[in-house]
Parts: C-alpha cells; structure tokens; sequence
C-alpha cells in the first residue's frame, strides 16, 4: 500500500512510498483512511525542524489530522464497526505512565516522553490502511463525511477553550467578547466554536475583507477586522477590551501585545507552535502591572485527550448544521495521495488543504 512520509531531519524529503500493508494486532481495528489534513506542524516536520521517526524507521509516515473509515473490529468490540467514520487521537502515553498519561490526560504528559503519531516517534495515518486501538479511534456521524477531517484541529482548539474556562471558574466568568488572532484554521475554528456559545467574536487576519477567510468569519456571525498597516492596540483603542483573546497566528511577538489588550480578569489563550528564533522588547513593567490589577491570566495549551476529540465531533456537529458552508469552506483544496506534498506549499487563497487518500 501507499503512504505519504517523510525522513525526520532532512528537509524536503516528503515523498510517497510503497509500505507493507499492516495487520492488526490483538485488539485492533483496520482502518481505510479517506483523507489527511496537512497543517503548519507537518510543514516543520517536512522543513527537518521538528519529528521523530518511530525507533528503528528510517521514515516517518506523516497525517496526524485523520478521517477514517473502519474496515474490520477486534473480537468484543461494542463501540465500532466496520463502516463507521473514525477520527484518530494522535497523542499515546509516555511509557513510564505518569500519573497524567494515567489518566487519559496524555496531553498533560510529565515526561515529555509521549509519543504523536505522524509527529513524534509513531507512525501517522496518511496510508491506505492503518490499524488502531479503538481506544484512540472516535466515532463520527456519517454526515460529517466532508468535514469530518477537521476533528482533530478541533480537537485543539476544544482542549484551549476548555482549559479556558477551567481555569477562569476561579471567579464568575461571563465572557462577553472574544478576539481571534489569526484566520487560518485554528482561529477559524475557534471563533466558530466561541460563537456557538453565543460569545461576539471579532478575528483579527491580515487578509482583505472580501477574502474568503474573513467572509468566514463574518458568516458565522462574527465581525472581521483586517490589521495589515495597523495594530491590534490601535483597533481596541477607545473599545471595550475582549474578555478572551485567542493567539492562533504564530507571530509570537503579538503574544505580549495581546496582553496588553485585555479586559479585567480576562484570558489570553496561545495556541501556535512557534519554531526558530525571534527576540523582541517588551513593555514587561506594564505588561506584569496590567496582568496583576486586572487579573489576567495566560494560557498555553496543547494537543487534546480524547474527551476533547468527543467535544471536537459534538461540535463540529453543532457547527455544520448551524454554518454548513463556512465550516466546508475552510477545506480549500483536495490532493490526491499521490501529489500529497503540494499540500505543503501554501498557495493563494488556501486555508486548509486535505489529501484525499480514498475518495
Ligand atoms: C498537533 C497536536 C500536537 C502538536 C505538537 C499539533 O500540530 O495538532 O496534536 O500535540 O502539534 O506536536
């Protein structure tokens, strides 16, 4: 069978290859994968920044974003069955199981010594077949067939909010007012998501208007606001500051900007990954004074258990009866499996860019 991988640490090196097709161990499913969502995390792996290998493979197999249909169930299983539509969880406990791992919270790992499968010492899912524990499968309705590939950023974004509120249960919380930072997918799909619990959500890109990522924003009920040529501190000058800001750009420098940009007692949510090296200087009298009288809080989050990829997959429910051409508008264009590494280069216009390995 086909898959899509590449050799972690050597850059440029995706490429299809001709694998074994794999058989399933005790208590495994087969699954048939449909499509791989390709994110800023693969194009890291694919620039040698970032992956690991699975111990003893000269490649890494990469698709950790998955949408799947099960071919075949272990013996007893009650949950699946062949036919069902399934998303994988990409995270697998550290082996020492520290009390975290223990507890299903893998993405609250001790040790570090987690594995991702398709990022870090796994095998991910862009191959024809692959065979999984049905503990880290989740069930999708047969209607969400054409997004269902973006459980797993979802996954995401569910975690961070999730954590969000969490963590502001420490007074009473009504957030009123959210900023995203950044209309790619991340962002998108958590505006969408703050919208569904009805909070006013304005995203902050710096793209046209009229392009589509901002008529996404503006189709879920959302309000857009371009920053090309001006800044976020001069668009809330004068405004009611968010209660929640959402960093989903990947310019870290906006990260202590958004700081100084919020309202009392709110949360900043970081969500991107930032590789490389960037130094800036910093207002860190003001920025610690604002975080002290205001309460503020600041959040890193990352990856997400599988209590998170089930919000993932109620929501995106919710999401595509409420905004069903918003939510297929963020998949912008489908690759066949064996061109997959076009998907690594961003073109005009792209939002999320799938690959189709079955159609
Ligand atoms: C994935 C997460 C993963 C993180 C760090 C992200 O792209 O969505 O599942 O934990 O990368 O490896």
């Amino acid at each position: 069978m086909r898959a899509g991988v590449v050799t972690p640490g050597q850059a440029s090196s995706g490429r299809v290859e001709e694998i074994e097709a794999p058989t399933p161990g005790p208590g495994e499913c087969v699954v048939q994968t449909l499509e791989i969502g390709i994110c800023g995390t693969d194009m890291e792996i694919d620039r040698a920044e970032y992956g690991e290998a699975p111990p003893g493979s000269p490649y890494l197999i990469l698709g950790h974003e998955s949408l799947g249909r099960v071919l075949s169930v272990p013996l007893g299983e009650r949950e699946l069955k062949a036919g069902d539509l399934v998303a994988g969880i990409v995270r697998r406990p550290c082996p020492e199981c520290c009390p975290s791992c223990a507890d299903g919270q893998w993405d609250m790992c001790e040790t570090g010594h987690y594995t991702e499968r398709g990022i870090k010492g796994a095998h991910g899912f862009m191959s024809e077949r692959y065979t999984e524990s049905p503990a880290y499968l989740v069930r999708l309705p047969q209607d969400l067939r054409s997004v269902g590939v973006l459980t797993e950023p979802m996954s995401v974004v569910e975690k961070g909010v999730d954590q969000v509120f969490l963590a502001q249960r420490r007074l009473h919380w009504v957030p009123r007012r959210a900023v995203v930072l950044g209309a790619g997918p991340i962002g998108l799909l958590a505006a969408m998501l703050l919208r569904l619990r009805g909070i006013q959500v304005t995203v902050c890109d710096q793209v046209e208007p009229t392009s589509p990522r901002a008529k996404i924003a503006t189709d879920i009920g959302g309000e857009y606001q371009n920053l090309a040529g001006t800044s976020l501190t001069a668009f809330l000058s004068g405004k009611t500051l968010p209660d929640l800001i959402v960093e989903a750009t990947g310019y870290s420098p906006l990260v202590f900007e958004a700081a100084q940009n919020l309202g009392r007692n709110g949360a900043l949510l970081l969500t991107a990954v930032t590789g490389g090296k960037r130094t800036v200087g910093v207002d860190a009298n003001v920025i610690n004074s604002d975080m002290v009288l205001e309460n503020h809080i600041i959040l890193g989050s990352v990856n997400a258990n599988r209590d998170h990829f089930l919000m993932a997959v109620r929501d995106l429910g919710a999401i595509h009866v409420l905004y069903p051409l918003a939510l297929e508008a963020l998949i912008t264009r489908r690759i066949p499996l064996a061109q997959w590494t076009q998907g690594l280069t961003k073109e005009p216009g792209d939002i999320k860019a799938v690959v189709e390995v079955q159609k």
